[in-house]
């Protein structure tokens, strides 16, 4: 198992320039759609982060050939050699869950495990399931797998009860080959659904409404290949605009979309850190001595992204103040509480709600991950609490940040990976 070491100290200031890497949460989606099509699918500015790997697994037992030049990872599915994805391989990362519509639009069949429930709530796929079978999909669940087929799906009106991300893009994957339209409503409009696709579209899909909370999707016989360009991890970039406001720092981004962070970016205006846009690709951000506190609710896009929760949770504690945290995406995802308290700082939850008290200097500590962005803000209260941090089982990290220690070492941080 693998630990990161971070020797911090409260006088530390990151400085200099960082590159963003291609999104965790636009590249799973897009391995997926490579199902849709017999030909082959080119992605570049792919993150090399372990659920790429991970999710490039599931597609080998799938039948998929692929193979990565640098940032660029070529795929194919010729044909299947199986339609099930594996129990060890979902519970290790539920996006896995994202091969279920591909799979059931392309060959009509899909065995695909449950995923389990994770370090942030149980988080099921009820909204998935019940709209595969709006599109004819018969579903069965048995001995924790997913036995899906359909002959053929056909097009439907679907109201999403609830905005899914996942939900959203297994759908509109699923409709891309059905018979007729479909008509998606309440969908997510992250940055990543659009990426996704824009993808699709270039595969030739007929997709209208990209963008909006209503989607129409007129299926089409087959698509074809494509070369597409994943967008920038804008939680990635959000968590090192945290790190220089944490530590009065002054540092660049290279390779962002500023217009994917908006609300990020204003709540850390509004805390006192200057972020200026260089061009349309990168951003400057200088922390302020005066950490401004403020509360802030998450919600889905555009508002306050749940995946920034956590590094955020770690700059209020040194705000001027007290600040409520209110979570709404996930109804367990404070696991990161625990670890901080044990840093020094001063956190109270509530339901979901995380009252965190400002001025509380932390001090280092031997701290362990649950999820990936609970680990993430364990290196960031470890890059000002005073002596060394640990944190433990780095591959929740490693899931979804791609070089983070030396990224932040580049910037002036303490840090090292120590491989045991
Ligand atoms: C995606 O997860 C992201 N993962 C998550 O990022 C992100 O936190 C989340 O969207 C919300 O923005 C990927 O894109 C791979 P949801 P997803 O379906 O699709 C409930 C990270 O750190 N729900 O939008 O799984 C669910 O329990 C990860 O990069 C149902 O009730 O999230 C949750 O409470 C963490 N039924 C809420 O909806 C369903 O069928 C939002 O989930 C599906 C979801």
């Amino acid at each position: 198992m693998e630990r990161i070491k971070i020797l911090g100290n409260e006088n530390l200031r990151l400085k200099g320039k960082v590159r963003i890497s291609g999104a965790k949460n636009a590249v799973l989606p897009a391995i997926a759609a490579s199902l849709l099509t017999k030909d082959k699918v080119r992605l570049k500015n792919i993150p090399l982060v372990k659920d790429v790997y991970t999710i490039l697994t599931v597609m080998k037992e799938l039948g998929a050939n692929s193979n990565i030049k640098k940032n660029t990872l070529s795929i194919q599915v010729k044909k299947t050699k199986s339609e099930q994805a594996s129990y060890e391989l979902v519970q290790s990362m539920r996006a896995s869950i994202l091969v279920l519509g591909p799979l059931l639009a392309r060959f009509g069949k899909a065995v695909v495990a449950l995923p389990g429930g994770c370090a942030i709530g149980s988080r099921p796929i009820d909204l998935h399931i019940h709209g595969l079978e709006k599109l004819g999909a018969s579903i069965s669940l048995e001995h924790g797998y997913i036995n899906a087929t359909a002959e053929k799906l056909h097009g439907t009106e679907i109201k999403f009860e609830k905005k899914t991300v996942g939900g959203t893009e297994n759908l509109i994957m699923a409709s891309s080959l059905a018979l007729g339209e479909t008509v998606l409503k309440n969908c997510s409009i992250e940055p990543e659904v659009i990426n996704l696709c824009e993808l699709l579209v270039k595969m030739g899909a007929r997709i209208d409404g990209i963008g909006e909370e209503t989607i129409r999707i007129k299926g089409v016989s087959e698509l074809g290949g494509a070369t597409h360009e994943i967008i920038p991890d804008r939680i990635e970039a959000g968590t090192f605009l945290v790190a220089s406001a944490l530590t009065r720092g002054n540092i660049v981004l290279t390779h962002v979309r500023p217009d994917h962070l908006d609300t990020v970016i204003e709540k850390l205006k509004y805390s006192g850190t200057q972020i200026e846009k260089l061009n349309n690709n990168s951003l400057r951000a200088i922390g302020s001595e005066k950490i401004r506190p403020q509360d802030i609710t998450t919600s889905s896009y555009p508002g306050f992204p749940t995946d920034m929760q956590a590094q955020f949770i770690v700059l209020m504690t040194q705000a001027s103040g007290t600040s409520i945290i209110t979570e709404t995406i996930f109804d367990r995802r404070f696991s990161h509480i625990n670890e901080l308290l044990r840093l020094g700082a001063i956190i109270e939850v509530a339901g979901d709600k995380a009252l965190v008290k400002g001025n509380t200097p932390l001090s280092g500590a031997e701290t362990i991950a649950t999820d990936l962005r609970a680990s993430a803000s364990l290196v960031l209260a470890g890059l000002i609490a005073s002596g060394e941090t640990v944190v433990n089982d780095v591959e929740h990290l490693d899931r979804g940040y791609e070089k983070l220690e030396a990224k932040l070492k580049s910037l002036g941080a303490r840090i090292e990976r120590i491989k045991e």
